[in-house]
């Protein structure tokens, strides 16, 4: 293989960029050329690649986003568009394809494995939900981001003895609010993967206050509800005064952390090792601290899971 593309794609993350600095670098390093496409699958299907060199990717590791920039592409979705992008890669003669991004980007990936065409997916999304590895790129620094947060949110919190109801991102899945929750200290944490606890919230609030606590932290995760509405219901069952903070896009932003700019580092230099070695339709992961690779196409088909066992551990820290 002598000349690859490397892509951004679906929403950002902190680390992204570390990721493609060692995609580039590793690739370089090997004599293979690289080629960033900028917008996603849009900028594939317009054109928009450029040659990257190894100054391209200087001065970025330690920055949040993408500078390929990212897109969510209606487009590669079709027939149609999957045939412009691979007429793209052919014209630049790019005989294989990094997909850094969440699962939305890996369906991508996969249409492209489908008909034939070299790609390896390298899991960047806070929400921590693809299956096939343990981390995903991003999660740790947006999982700091709302702890630094929610530590702020608690000293106002305690201040005024109110009730606070954080929603944080993760889109259908519950990993940032669950291990926020249990970073935080939080009394009750609001996932989509655990059936709705209502009633057992508010007893928990209820046995709190009869015990002199003064506040009380709610994490909810944005794929089960509004915390404006979960708030609302929380009024409507005590007499409690609360106060609702969606942390929103603060989240995907800053700086990556340690553990982000390396796991990014390994996953992007493995996605080279992989396709050097001839292999291709590929996720690339983490799993108990070891690289792994598992086909792309059947990674898709399985269901991401909550660890049942912190979900517990944070009840009986939160009694
Ligand atoms: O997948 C990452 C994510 O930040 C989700 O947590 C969130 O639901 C979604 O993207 C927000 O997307 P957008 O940036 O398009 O509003």
């Amino acid at each position: 293989m002598k000349r690859i593309g490397v892509l951004t794609s679906g929403g950002d993350s902190p680390g992204m960029n570390a990721a493609i600095r060692a995609v580039v670098r590793k690739a370089i390093f090997h004599d293979i050329e690289v080629y960033g496409i900028e917008h996603g699958f849009q900028g594939l299907i317009d054109g928009s690649i450029r040659k990257m060199e190894l100054g391209s990717v200087g001065d970025i590791i330690q920055r949040g986003g993408t500078m390929l920039y990212s897109a969510r592409c209606e487009e590669f979705k079709t027939e149609e568009g999957q045939e412009k992008g691979i007429h793209q890669l052919k014209k630049h003669g790019i005989e294989g394809l990094i997909v850094i991004g969440g699962d939305g980007s890996f369906m991508g990936a996969k249409k492209l494995t489908e008909k034939g065409y070299p790609c390896i997916g390298v899991p960047g999304t806070i929400d921590n939900d693809i299956p096939g590895t343990d981390f995903t790129i991003g999660f740790d620094t947006a999982l700091n981001t709302v702890i630094d947060a929610i530590d702020k949110i608690r000293d106002t919190a305690t201040s005024h003895e109110r009730t606070y109801v954080i929603e944080v991102m993760g889109r259908d899945a519950g990993d940032l609010a669950l291990w926020a929750g249990l970073a935080d200290g939080a009394e009750s944490i609001i996932i989509p993967e655990m059936d709705d606890e209502f009633d057992e919230v508010i007893e928990r609030l209820k046995r709190g206050h009869d015990r002199g606590k003064k506040h009380s932290i709610i994490i909810v995760a944005e794929g089960v509800t509004s915390a404006v509405d979960f708030s609302k219901r929380v009024e409507e069952a005590t007499d409690l005064e609360t106060r609702v903070t969606v942390l929103g896009h603060t989240q995907r932003g800053g700086s990556p952390s340690a553990s982000d700019r390396v796991l990014a580092s390994r996953l992007g230099a493995y996605a080279i090792d992989l396709l050097m070695t001839g292999k291709a339709g590929r996720m690339v992961g983490i799993e108990n601290n070891q690289l792994v690779d598992h086909d792309i196409l059947e990674v898709l088909t399985r269901d991401h899971a909550i660890d049942l066992d912190m979900y517990r551990l944070s009840k009986e820290l939160s009694i």
